[in-house]
C-alpha cells in the first residue's frame, strides 16, 4: 500500500487504511457540493487520532535502541501523549509523561486515558511548548530512569523525533494517493489542523513526491504562519532524508492559516465551537475544540468568504481529537444550550 514509507521500520499500532468518506449533509450544511473525510480519528488504537501513526515509526526507533521507559511532553490534555501513554502500555513499556499545566487540572479527557494506561505524571506550569525548562527536565528525567537502571528514550517533537514523525505522516499521503485514484481523483484543496506541523509536513512532502496536485491548507493551533512554516519545510525536508528520497519542500508548496487559533492554544473559540456542533449534527463526527475543530472552523470560514466555492473539491483529514472534548464538556455543552435557545 505505502510507496513512501517502506523505507522505516514500523511497530504496527493503527488499522490502514483509514477511511476516506464523503459526508454529503456537513457537504450540503458548509456548502459545498462534495466534501471527503479522511478520518484519521478512526485509527482503532485508544483514541489517539492521527498521534499512533506517528508513533508506529518512533516506537520502531525507540525499541532499537533498546528502551524501556518513554519519557514524553505535551500540554496536559495531549492526544500525543496519550497516546504515547497506550503504546507503552501495549509494548509492555514504562512511560514518564512531562505535562504543561498544573498538578491540580482535571482528570477527564486525556489526562483521565493517561491515568489509565499507567503512566507516570510531572506537571510543569507553562504555556510554552518551546520554554527551555522542557528539555533541561527531560534529561534530568532520562538521568533519573537511568540511575535505576533503566533505559530511557525520549520523544521531543524538535528533535529527531520530529523528523521520524512526519516522514510516518508521508504514510497518510500514500493511502490518499490510492484512495484517490480509486475514487473521483485528487481534490482541489484539503484541509488539517498544524499544532506542531509534522502531519502537516508528512502530507505535504509525500504529495509532493507522488504528483498529486492537491493543495494543503494547514489551518494553524497554536503558531504564527511565519513561524510554522519554515518549521514544517525542516521537518519534511528532514523527513525525506531519513526516507532517503530526493524530494524536497519549499514554502511555495503549501499553505498555513493562522487566524482561527482564537483566544490561544487549547482554549475552544467560539467558530470552533459552532463547528464541533455543525459537525456532530450534519455529520455525526466528533470534531474537538482545540484542533480538528479550529481546523473544520477554517474551511468553514474559507467557504463562507468566498475562498472556497460550492464546486471546490475539499477534503477535510479529521485528525481525532476526541477525548479532548470531554475535558471542554461544560463549554461545549453551554454553547450548545445557547445555540437552542437562540433557535440556530
Ligand atoms: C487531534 C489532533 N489533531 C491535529 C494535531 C496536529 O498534528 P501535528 O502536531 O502533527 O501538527 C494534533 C496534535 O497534537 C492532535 O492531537
Amino acid at each position: 500500500m505505502s510507496l513512501i514509507l517502506p523505507n522505516l521500520p514500523r511497530v504496527p499500532l493503527i488499522q490502514t487504511p483509514t477511511p476516506l468518506v464523503p459526508i454529503s449533509g456537513l457537504a450540503a450544511a458548509i456548502g459545498l457540493d462534495e466534501l471527503m473525510v479522511k478520518r484519521e480519528d478512526l485509527s482503532g488504537f485508544a483514541m489517539g487520532g492521527n498521534k499512533p501513526r506517528q508513533l508506529e515509526v518512533i516506537m520502531a526507533d525507540a525499541l532499537a535502541t533498546g528502551a524501556d521507559t518513554l519519557i514524553a511532553t505535551a500540554a496536559a490534555q495531549s492526544n500525543f501523549c496519550q497516546a504515547t501513554a497506550a503504546a507503552a502500555a501495549h509494548l509492555g513499556l514504562d512511560c514518564v509523561l512531562l505535562l504543561r499545566g498544573r498538578p491540580d487540572a482535571i482528570v477527564q479527557g486525556n489526562l483521565l486515558l493517561d491515568h489509565i494506561f499507567g503512566a507516570a505524571l510531572e506537571f510543569l506550569d507553562t504555556r510554552d511548548p518551546y520554554d527551555r525548562a522542557i528539555p533541561v527536565r527531560l534529561s534530568e528525567i532520562a538521568d533519573s530512569v537511568q540511575a535505576r537502571g533503566g533505559q530511557p528514550y525520549i520523544i521531543h517533537l524538535p528533535g529527531r523525533t520530529g523528523a521520524l514523525a512526519a516522514a510516518a505522516a508521508t504514510g497518510q499521503a500514500s493511502e490518499l494517493h490510492e484512495q484517490f485514484i480509486a475514487g473521483d481523483g485528487p481534490p482541489d484543496v484539503l484541509y488539517l489542523a498544524a499544532g506542531s506541523g509534522l502531519t502537516a509536513a508528512g502530507l505535504i512532502l509525500g504529495f509532493k513526491h507522488l504528483n498529486i496536485p492537491t493543495r494543503v491548507v494547514g489551518v494553524s493551533v497554536q503558531q504564527a504562519e511565519l513561524f510554522l512554516k519554515p518549521l514544517i519545510v525542516d521537518r519534511a525536508n528532514a523527513a525525506a532524508a531519513l526516507l532517503g528520497i530526493d524530494t524536497r519542500i519549499d514554502e511555495q508548496d503549501f499553505d498555513i492559516v493562522d487566524d482561527f487559533i482564537g483566544a490561544g492554544y487549547g482554549i475552544p473559540s467560539p467558530a470552533s465551537l459552532d463547528a464541533i456542533s455543525t459537525a456532530g449534527r450534519h455529520g455525526a463526527l466528533l470534531v474537538d475544540p482545540s484542533y480538528s475543530g479550529k481546523a473544520l472552523a477554517g474551511l468553514i470560514a474559507h467557504r463562507r468568504l468566498g475562498r472556497l466555492t460550492n464546486h471546490t473539491r475539499v477534503t477535510f483529514v479529521h485528525t481525532g481529537g476526541t477525548a479532548t472534548l470531554f475535558a471542554h464538556a461544560d463549554v461545549v455543552a453551554r454553547h450548545l444550550a445557547a445555540k437552542r435557545a437562540g433557535g440556530a
